[in-house]
Order: C-alpha cells, then sequence, then structure tokens
C-alpha cells in the first residue's frame, strides 16, 4: 500500500468507511467508483492536508454536510453552510402534501415561510413550473444560500427577507402556506447533541416553548390565504394536536396531521 494513498491516509482515521469514501471524493472531486479503483495511489500534499482537516472536523462532530458543503433534498443539490439548517428528509412529507394540495390549481401562489437554504420553497417551484413561489426569512445568511440554490437549480422564486407575515405585501394571499419554523423548547437537551449544536440557533428554537413561531403562523394564515387555500406546518413529535388546535383557533377549517417517513405526526394543515 502506498504510503500517501486515500487508503493509507485513511487508516485509523476514526470514522465509519462511508464517511471516509465522501469525505475523499469531496476532497479529489471523483465519483465513488473513481476512488475504489484508485484508493492505493499517492496524492498530492494539499488533498492529503485537506482530507485530514474535514477528518478532524468530522471527529469533532461536525455535519457532513456542513464539510461538503451540500445535502440532498427532493432529488435536488442544495448548498449548505453554517448559516442554515441542513434539510431533513422528514421535510419532504410538508413539500409533497404542498403539492397535491395544488394540484388542480393553475398558477397558484405558495409562499415558504422560514425557507432557510430555500429547500421547500425551490422544490414547490421545480415541481410546478408554473405556480409564483415566494419564500421568505428574516436571516441574511440564510436568504443569500436560498437565493445562490435558486439560481443554481434554476428555479423561479422571489425572495423577500422580514418576521414572517411581515415580509410580505400587505394585499397578498396565497393558495398555499408552507413553514417548517423552529418548533423545539428552548432548553431541550437535542439542542446540544449532534448536528443540532453545529446549526443555527433561531433556526432550531423560539427562545421559548417551542410554539411560539407555530402560534404565530397559524394565526396570520386567514389573512394570507385565499378562500379554499392551505397552510401546512412542520412541526415536533409531540405538536401535532396543539397545531391543530391553533389552527382551528385561528378560524380554519379541516385540521389534520400527516405522518412522516418514521410514522410520526409530523406536518398538520388546515384550510381557510
Ligand atoms: C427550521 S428552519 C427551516 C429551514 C428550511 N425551511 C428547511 O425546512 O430546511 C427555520 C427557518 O426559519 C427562519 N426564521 C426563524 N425565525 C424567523 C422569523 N421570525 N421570521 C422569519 N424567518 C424566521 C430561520 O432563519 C430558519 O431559516
Amino acid at each position: 500500500m502506498h504510503a500517501r494513498s486515500p487508503r493509507a491516509l485513511s487508516l485509523h482515521c476514526g470514522l465509519p468507511r462511508l464517511e471516509i469514501s465522501m469525505l475523499w471524493q469531496h476532497v479529489l472531486g471523483v465519483s465513488r467508483t473513481w476512488l475504489i479503483a484508485h484508493d492505493d495511489e499517492p496524492v498530492d500534499e494539499p488533498d492529503a492536508a485537506a482530507f485530514q482537516a474535514l477528518a478532524t472536523r468530522r471527529r469533532d462532530g461536525e455535519p457532513m454536510a456542513y464539510l461538503l458543503g451540500e445535502r440532498e433534498f427532493m432529488g435536488h443539490r442544495f448548498a449548505v453552510a453554517p448559516g442554515v439548517l441542513i434539510p431533513r428528509p422528514d421535510t419532504e412529507v410538508l413539500v409533497e402534501t404542498g403539492l397535491a394540495c395544488i394540484a388542480a390549481i393553475a398558477s397558484p401562489t405558495v409562499v415558504d415561510l422560514g425557507t432557510g437554504s430555500g429547500a421547500i420553497a425551490i422544490s414547490v417551484a421545480l415541481a410546478r413550473p408554473d405556480a409564483q413561489v415566494t419564500a421568505t426569512d428574516f436571516s441574511d445568511d440564510a436568504l443569500k444560500i436560498a437565493q445562490a440554490n435558486a439560481h443554481t437549480l434554476q428555479a423561479r422564486v422571489a425572495f423577500r427577507q422580514g418576521d414572517w407575515y411581515q415580509a410580505l405585501p400587505a394585499d397578498a394571499r396565497y393558495d398555499l402556506i408552507l413553514s417548517n419554523p423552529p418548533y423545539i423548547a428552548q432548553g431541550d437537551r437535542h439542542l446540544s447533541e449532534g448536528d443540532l449544536r453545529f446549526e443555527p440557533t433561531t433556526a432550531l428554537t423560539d427562545g421559548a416553548d417551542g410554539l411560539q413561531a407555530l402560534a404565530i403562523l397559524a394565526a396570520g394564515a386567514p389573512a394570507r390565504l385565499k378562500p379554499g387555500g392551505q397552510i401546512w406546518l412542520e412541526h415536533g413529535w409531540d405538536q401535532a394536536a396543539a397545531v391543530r388546535r391553533l389552527l382551528t383557533e385561528a378560524g380554519l377549517r379541516d385540521a389534520s396531521s400527516r405522518r412522516d417517513l418514521a410514522g410520526i405526526e409530523r406536518i398538520s394543515g388546515a384550510s381557510l
């Protein structure tokens, strides 16, 4: 085995094989197949150093998505950086449910509130090129990344900055409102575990009981929906009943929830 080859440099690095392979593919800009065929050939010193730096950051717990600079969502590659939440597979049920709601509407108007990397808004815009999609966030960093993703993926999305509904023009009404807001309670132990330690706190927690942003989004929906329009909100595993209540108290009808891939009630929605 060559001493400066990926195979030799990976020995005893303390990471799972799949992660080692993904880091090398990223550093060398090669496919998995190429790496398997050439992993005993020497690499340049800068590439060896780059791999070792990434391996150290990974051992310290940094999410793979931030190290690689991207994460796949709804079959599209989204650039991510520490300023935005890493899109989760759980959120795909929100996009799929939203797309089903607007299936029969020509040129629907859709808004994604708190867009982060743009994952929800851009996925809707790519699936429904006739839709007029707006995405908002109060974070400058998030909006820059979301705008870059829309450009790279060639999605037609209008971006606006501001606090929830205040970011929108006063007279704008939508067929569909989608949001995956911060819903973890302040002090929840999960905030100091795993990937969450590295993600922006303002994307994860409302700084209170976890229901504050969900309550604002539910309460403001009737004034922002077209007749028959729907709002769907992602929430925590134990918040479905509370969110259905918030939607009903806001004056919306037919509040219901849908389960994610793990069978957990992950999103709730209602109609005007
Ligand atoms: C859980 S992340 C969701 C990101 C993205 N939509 C996704 O699903 O991957 C919540 C997002 O809401 C944004 N946010 C938090 N508070 C907000 C507020 N008051 N007004 C607008 N956006 C807010 C955060 O910056 C963050 O991007």
